[in-house]
This record gives C-alpha cells, sequence and structure tokens, in this order.
C-alpha cells in the first residue's frame, strides 16, 4: 500500500473523503499521518477517536519557513510518507520543500485550472460570470496552482448561486475526483511526461 501524509488547515471534508474512500476498498492506500499547521482546525477535532496518526505542527512557533518546513519533512519521513497530500492546506511551499518529494505532492483546488488560481477560487468565478467552473487535482510545482493536471471535473454555475451554494457543488464534486486521482497514483496508472499527466489504461 502507498503510504500517504495529508496536510490540511481547516474542515478536513477532503480528508474524510479520502478516508471514505479507503474503508470502502476504492483507495489501496494508507494514511500514515494528518499534520495541520493550524491548532484551532476541524481537521484535528475530526482526526480525535480515529485511528490515524494527527498532529499540529504551529507555523507561528517558528522562526522561518524553512524551519517550518524541516519540521513537517521530517514529521512525513517518521512515518514513511511516500505521497503528500494536500487537502485544504493553506499554505504555499517553497521551492526547497517541493524538492524533498519531487513528483509526489497532489493538491486539489476549487476551479478549473488555469482559471481562478489562487484563494477564493469559487468567488473568483462568480465575480468573473462562468457559466461552468469545478475543480482540479494536479501535481505541485513551486507556483500558485500551476503544476501538472491529473484530473478535471466540471461544475455548472447556476444564475441563483452564492459563493456558498457553488462552493458546496464544487465540493461534492472533490470528494469524488481527489479519492479517483489517489487510486489512480497508487495503482501506479500516472506517468509525467513534463506538463503532461498520463493516464495509463487499466489491463
Ligand atoms: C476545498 O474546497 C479545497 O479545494 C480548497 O479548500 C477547501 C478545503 O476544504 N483548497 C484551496 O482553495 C487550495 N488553494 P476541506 O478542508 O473541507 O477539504
Amino acid at each position: 500500500k502507498t503510504v500517504i501524509g495529508v496536510l490540511a488547515s481547516g474542515r478536513g471534508s477532503n480528508l474524510q473523503a479520502i478516508i471514505d474512500a479507503i474503508q470502502a476498498g476504492r483507495l489501496d492506500a494508507k494514511i500514515g499521518v494528518v499534520i495541520s499547521d493550524n491548532p484551532e482546525a476541524n481537521v484535528l477535532k475530526r482526526m480525535a477517536g480515529v485511528d490515524i496518526q494527527a498532529l499540529c505542527i504551529d507555523r507561528r512557533l517558528f522562526a522561518s519557513r524553512r524551519q517550518f518546513e524541516d519540521a513537517v519533512a521530517e514529521e512525513l519521513a517518521i512515518h514513511h510518507v511516500e505521497l503528500v497530500v494536500l487537502a485544504g492546506f493553506m499554505r504555499i511551499l517553497s521551492q526547497y520543500f517541493i524538492d524533498r518529494f519531487a513528483g509526489k505532492i497532489m493538491n486539489i483546488h476549487p476551479s478549473l485550472l488555469p482559471a481562478f488560481p489562487g484563494e477564493n477560487a469559487q468567488a473568483q468565478a462568480l465575480a468573473y460570470g462562468v457559466k461552468v467552473t469545478g475543480c482540479t487535482v494536479h501535481f505541485v510545482d513551486a507556483g500558485m496552482d500551476t503544476g501538472p493536471i491529473i484530473l478535471q471535473e466540471a461544475v455548472p454555475v447556476l444564475g441563483t448561486d452564492t459563493v456558498e451554494t457553488l462552493s458546496e457543488r464544487i465540493l461534492h464534486a472533490e470528494h469524488i475526483l481527489y479519492p479517483r486521482a489517489l487510486a489512480l497514483y497508487c495503482a501506479g496508472r500516472l506517468t509525467a511526461a513534463g506538463r503532461h499527466v498520463n493516464i495509463i489504461d487499466k489491463e
């Protein structure tokens, strides 16, 4: 089984979807550790009573980003993490950290990248007036939501949408898409050639 390490800063619903997929046998992986950078995060409360190691590495307790990232990397190594999964992790990782896990960090973003990178992607989509948006799972590079795209799912934008209703519709798609992308990775079915991620057909 591929050992994954999940980095999360907030609510943790994508982490929950990953846990559910593992339990349902749709994803052949093991969560080695869950790390939050925020002691208040709901994701840590969610992990109480679940048989998965979860801990907080509080960014504010480190003098520099380098020291914080070293602490995160060390914890991932202790738990033998092979794939780093960002699930609502709201910090930008430096080139230094990304190089340590080259090609082994995934992220989910609530838009059809390259549209609407960065924060508040759903509000950006509403403000722009697009009729379709969605979510993207991608490998992480040093840019802001610029890494090679693995899977995308489109979601309609309705005239009556608010940021909340649109976010909820996208989130529902995220919960299906992220475990699917992880399952492809864990089955060895993703190959990367530069920017392009190809999915190998099942034999
Ligand atoms: C998700 O919508 C995810 O796509 C987004 O944060 C939310 C986390 O929800 N990520 C980003 O915007 C990254 N730039 P969750 O904590 O319930 O999984």
